[in-house]
């Protein structure tokens, strides 16, 4: 079966947060089940760089208004297919907008693109199913359905994120090439506008979301954000997979970012990980627990909350190491804090990959407070490498992690500890309950091997898509 995939980023050419980790992923975790995925990319400096030439494979004398063609490559031994629009997407800057951070006014257009080439791709080169990832490629399923009906292959619209919907005004539909049926609202109208996401789901065979929580969870309006009932009247036509993680890339024993290597049997070895990583954010060695975060600076991630607790974490004896970007407000907050506890609390601001490698690696807990979390990777690469999760129970955060009660403890079940409701006295209290399981080295032990040793390898979360793949294609 040959699937295209449709997303506006992938590792390892264009990341900024776990949509690339999984649009990246997905092809070799697809291949084992005789699905053969294609990705199509936006052709940015980065992915055109990568590709070099690449082979011209389709091309558009006019798409949304501009010249554009396709080019093929290959990418980790994956097929590859880029979107060649210089003027929409040969730019510097990141994939959504500027240095400052400012969305590109013309996402309407190099987005309607990309989900316009997907669909014609898709029928064009005889693909058996198109899989759209996020907003970025809502439109992909809604051009098939309103104009290639007929010749249509079933899809699959993936929601990684509610928060992130794609609406834009009236006046951008009728540069959409859409027939005026779907001006409609089964269609592409949202409030008055286009809902890029909205369509998707509309026009898809099948929702997927990326926990079974938030497939759940997003039945209600707070974190349906407007699509709630959408959601619900799809039904059973709404499925929550769990994102798997690359071993490749994330694996204590081979990570060539740390600079020791070790697993469940040798965690002794995170010593010398942990004493780097002090050095590195030029934190004082001491007796308790290395916090680490690695994460957007923003609300979702109840980033807010966690600036409230810092003096809190630091009196109860932990440090922390922080590695991220995001709203200024949080940056400062968080500033200030390392400002009054100079040696306890070190920040990265910014984005490293290689470093978010050595935090997990020497890190002895990760915070993950999120006030929604549709899967999270942090705390599954925290999990492989014994970094234990601290993580706000919703979403995928609640799907992947073990509360340390008394009863999982008793049964070596827990893999790490879980707070109801993000608030500064919660996440304080799960903090607390850390550093005292941290001072109880054989517990702690046991929670660091229980969750290096549960399995969030692709290997059933690919079988999952690769049988709703079937079922969608040769339905029985
Ligand atoms: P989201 O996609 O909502 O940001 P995820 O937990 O799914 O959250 O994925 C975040 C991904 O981005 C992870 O791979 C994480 O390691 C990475 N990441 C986040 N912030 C940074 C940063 N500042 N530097 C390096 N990697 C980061
Ligand atoms: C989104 C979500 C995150 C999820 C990621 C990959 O960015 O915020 O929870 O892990 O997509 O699916």
């Amino acid at each position: 079966m040959r699937v295209l995939s449709v997303a506006s980023e992938a590792v390892p050419l264009v990341k900024t947060g776990g949509l690339a980790d999984v649009a990246g992923a997905l092809p070799a975790a697809l291949a084992p089940h005789g699905v053969a995925m294609t990705t199509l990319l936006p052709g940015y400096p980065a992915v055109l760089k990568a590709v070099g030439k690449g082979k011209p494979v389709h091309s558009w004398p006019d798409l949304l208004g501009h010249k554009a063609r396709v080019l093929a490559a290959s990418l980790g031994g994956q097929p590859l297919l880029v979107l060649d629009i210089p003027a929409l997407f040969d730019r510097a800057g990141g994939p959504y907008g500027d240095a400052n951070g400012q969305d590109w006014p013309d996402n309407w257009q190099r987005f309607a693109a990309l989900g316009r080439a997907a669909a014609d791709l898709a029928v064009g080169q005889g693909f058996d199913l198109l899989h759209a990832h996020d907003w970025q490629a809502g439109l992909a399923p809604a051009y098939l359905r309103f104009l290639h009906a007929g010749k249509a292959p079933p899809s699959v619209m993936t929601i990684h994120n509610m928060a992130f919907q794609g609406h834009y005004g009236r006046e951008i539909f009728p540069k959409l090439g859409l027939p005026d049926a779907a001006w409609s609202i089964t269609g592409v109208e949202y409030h008055g506008g286009v809902g890029y996401l909205k369509a998707g789901m509309e026009a898809a065979s099948l929702i997927t979301t990326v926990s079974p929580t938030y497939a759940r969870e997003i039945r209600l309006p707070e974190f349906g954000m407007g699509l709630e009932g959408l959601i619900a009247s799809r039904g059973r036509r709404v499925r929550g997979i769990v994102n798997g993680i690359d071993p490749a890339e994330w694996n204590p024993a081979t990570d060539a970012h740390a600079p020791a290597r070790y697993s469940a049997a040798s965690l002794a070895r995170r010593r010398t990980n942990k004493r780097a990583l002090e050095a590195e954010f030029g934190l004082e060695p001491g007796d308790g627990p290395l916090f680490i975060i690695v994460s957007r600076l923003t609300w979702q991630k109840g980033m807010d909350v966690m600036v409230e607790v810092l003096d809190h974490l630091v009196g109860s004896g932990g440090r922390l190491a922080l590695l991220g970007s995001g709203d200024a407000g949080l940056v400062a907050g968080f500033s200030a804090a390392a400002a009054r506890h100079p040696g306890r609390i070190g920040l990265r601001i910014g984005y490293d990959e290689a470093l978010s490698h050595r935090m997990q690696s020497g890190g002895d807990a990760i915070l993950v407070p999120s006030r929604f979390e549709p899967c999270g990777l942090t705390q599954l690469y925290g999990l492989a490498y014994g970094c234990v999760p601290v993580v706000a129970r919703t979403g995928g955060l609640a799907d992947t992690v073990i509360d340390a009660n008394l009863a999982a403890l008793g049964a070596g079940a827990a893999t790490g500890i879980v707070f109801t409701a993000v608030t500064p006295a919660s996440l304080a209290d799960a903090i607390t309950r850390t550093i005292g399981l941290y001072r109880q080295p054989a517990l702690w032990k046991g929670l660091q091997r229980a969750g290096m040793k549960a399995d969030f390898s692709w290997a059933a979360s690919g079988a999952v898509y690769a049988k709703i793949y079937q079922e969608l294609v040769r339905p029985a």
